[in-house]
């Protein structure tokens, strides 16, 4: 087994330990190398009388195994004089278990003020009191570790306990802020919520009496034990533990919907009850409330405004699409290659995306990040669903109009992927509609890696009924001479090496189906185009090195075919801005514009 847990040297306060499980967590510690105050009112389980026998009697034990202890018979509600006992007899306190609690149960209707003051003034006032005296002097010495003891009456509510249970989950909250206030000082604190066979539970006849045996207080302990040591940099957290089961408790929020503004009344509520409520696959759990406010304020990015025959606001702002995809080394080498990448393999200086014996220096270029995107797109028009519930934009006639992709972070050699898929907005151009999709990647373990956002300008498909929003002339390239310029020559089959990487429109390979649609023969994919625009970027501007690579904007202003030499035109607008545009060199059109590229000033972690 690995190294023992002990608490030699540490201090540690346990309340209402002369009985069940506070005995038993005083035991555990003591035995272990803790100095133990060995707190306990001696009162029977509904908080009546007072004994300083049942402390006693513990300290007498600890000591009979050769550890440390005191009693303190104080009761917890004036929890400083507790807190004086230890730093009296052992100078600090590192361990703080608030368990010392009582019971008034009675169903709410006859349940007296009194009742409800004394349950609420043990249990909470108790623990405050108590967390109060001890907070000072974990903060100065920068470290602390705090039980506290709710319980399922406090998590899901129990008949006869408003009283209880309203002081158990409240001491959920008291612990959760705690954590967040302790968190710099390396004060962790937890809360459970335990099941034992306690004179308590035996008095309230909870358990048949057959379990009891099942249900030792001493169960409970190795826990606590866990959650009060050194190693243990767990806070915030609720744990369920008895009869040998050890569990983890969090909060989960369904999907969801916005509903409107604009429209929002009772009825729309009702009407929209079971998806509101519904815990399916795509049901969230936030691990802090900074998780739950972004993703929140993420969502309410999404509009809800208008909709037509195309588009279902209601639906479509409220959508979200999930796919995963993985890739390696080998789709980071043939994604560099079909970009231009490498031509030449006797030039060094961009072998490093297509080689894997580059080891650690083995990079892959940034764009690659737009390759999800489109198999979102793809895979929507293969099963001829939508991008988006709710989005029913006609995929053929649809075409890429703009681009934006940021990264987070380089991306690594290879990568399980994650993506997250939402409307950022549907516009109304007249007798033509545009969508701006937004789709966050994480890695795996939810590390952010980078964002896309996709616009699909969609010719003769009136947007009435959609928001309007003006066009803005962005990243207008200077009236001056470029600051750097790269070109490279496709090849005349590079689409059909392109699309491998997993674009695999026929528009751009299948010359009959270019023909129906209008074309003369097959056209490049526009954001191979896209690529071929980054890479120069990284050769002119980041001395080759990709990881600097922030984000990328363009508008796709012309078709570009196989064979077209792609000239870049740069501008440098400050040390991290980049201002682009691509022109057909032999047609002399332009095909990318308002173009920019933001850099890192270094490279991120
Ligand atoms: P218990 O009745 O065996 O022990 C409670 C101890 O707290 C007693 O020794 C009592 O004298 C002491 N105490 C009561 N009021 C006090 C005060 N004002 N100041 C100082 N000491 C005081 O009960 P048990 O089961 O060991 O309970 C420990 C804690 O666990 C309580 O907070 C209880 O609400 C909680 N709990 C227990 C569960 C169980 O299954 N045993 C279930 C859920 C919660």
């Amino acid at each position: 087994m690995s190294e023992e847990i002990r608490f030699d040297g540490k201090v540690a306060i346990v309340t209402g330990a002369g009985n069940g499980l506070g005995r038993a967590h005083a035991l555990l510690l003591g035995s272990r190398g803790a100095k133990v105050v060995v707190n306990d009112l001696g009162v029977s389980t509904d908080g009546r009388g007072s004994s300083s026998a049942a402390a006693d009697a513990v300290v007498a034990e600890i000591r009979a195994m050769g550890g440390e202890a005191v009693a303190d018979h104080h009761s917890v509600t004036e929890g400083e004089k507790i807190v004086a006992t230890a730093l009296e007899a052992f100078g600090t306190v590192d361990i703080l278990i608030n368990n010392a609690g009582i019971l008034r149960d009675t169903s709410f209707h006859k349940m007296t003020e009194e009742q409800w003051d004394l349950i609420q003034d043990v249990h909470v006032k108790g623990a405050f009191r108590l967390t109060h005296a001890v907070w000072p002097i974990m903060r100065d010495k920068g470290y602390g570790r705090i039980v506290m003891t709710a319980s399922g009456a406090g998590i899901f509510g129990n008949f006869g306990q408003c009283n209880y249970s309203t002081a158990k989950s409240g001491l959920i909250g008291f612990a959760n802020s705690l954590a967040i206030e302790g968190a710099s000082k390396n004060i962790r604190v937890n809360t459970i919520a335990p099941i034992a066979a306690s004179r308590m539970v035996i008095a309230s006849g909870l358990f048949p009496e057959e379990l009891h045996d099942k249900l030792k207080v001493e169960d409970v302990a190795p826990l606590v034990g866990w959650l009060c040591s050194e190693q243990c940099q767990d806070s915030g957290g609720l744990f369920e533990v008895g009869g040998g089961f050890h569990a983890k408790y969090r909060w989960e929020r369904s999907q969801g919907r916005f509903l409107h503004s604009n429209t929002l009344s009772p009825e729309l509520v009702r009407d929209n009850w079971e998806r509101i409520t519904r815990f399916d696959e795509h049901s969230v759990y936030h691990a802090n409330g900074g998780e739950s406010f972004k993703e929140f304020f993420a969502r309410m990015e999404s509009p809800a405004k208008g909709g037509n025959a195309f588009v279902d606001m209601e639906v479509a702002a409220n959508a979200v699409s999930y796919l995963e995809t993985e890739y390696d080394q080998n789709d980071a080498a043939l994604y560099a290659l079909a970009v231009g990448a490498a031509k030449d393999p006797l030039d060094r200086t961009e072998l490093l995306y297509v080689n894997e014996f580059a080891g650690d220096d083995f990079r892959v270029l940034p764009t690659m990040a737009v390759l999800p995107a489109t198999e979102v797109f793809l895979r929507a028009a293969k099963s001829g669903e939508p991008q988006l519930e709710g989005l029913n934009l006609p995929f053929a006639k649809g075409l890429h109009g703009e681009q934006y992709t940021v990264m987070y972070r380089p991306l690594p050699p290879k990568a399980k992927l994650k993506h997250t898929m939402r409307l950022k907005a549907a516009i109304d151009k007249g007798k033509s509609s545009v969508s701006i999709l937004a789709i966050e990647t994480t890695d795996e373990h939810g590390t952010p890696l980078f964002y896309n956002e996709v616009t699909g300008f969609y010719p003769g498909v009136p947007g009435a009924g959609l928001e309007r929003v003006a066009s803005e002339e962005i990243n207008v390239a200077p009236d001056r001479a470029p600051d750097a310029v790269l070109a490279d020559a496709t090849e005349v089959n590079q689409a059909l090496l392109y699309r491998l990487c997993g674009d695999w429109n026929p528009m751009h390979v299948d010359p009959d189906y270019a023909a129906k649609a209008g074309y003369e023969k097959p056209f490049l994919h526009g954001l191979c185009t896209f690529g071929y625009l980054g890479r120069h970027v990284i050769k002119a501007f980041c001395d080759n090195d990709s990881r600097l690579f922030k984000s990328v904007r363009a508008r796709f202003a012309s078709i570009v075919m196989p064979g077209d030499t792609l000239e870049t035109r740069m501008w440098r607008e400050s040390a991290t801005r980049i201002i682009v545009e691509m022109r057909a060199v032999e047609r002399d059109v332009l095909v990318l514009k308002n173009g920019a590229v933001e850099l890192f000033e270094s490279v991120p972690a």
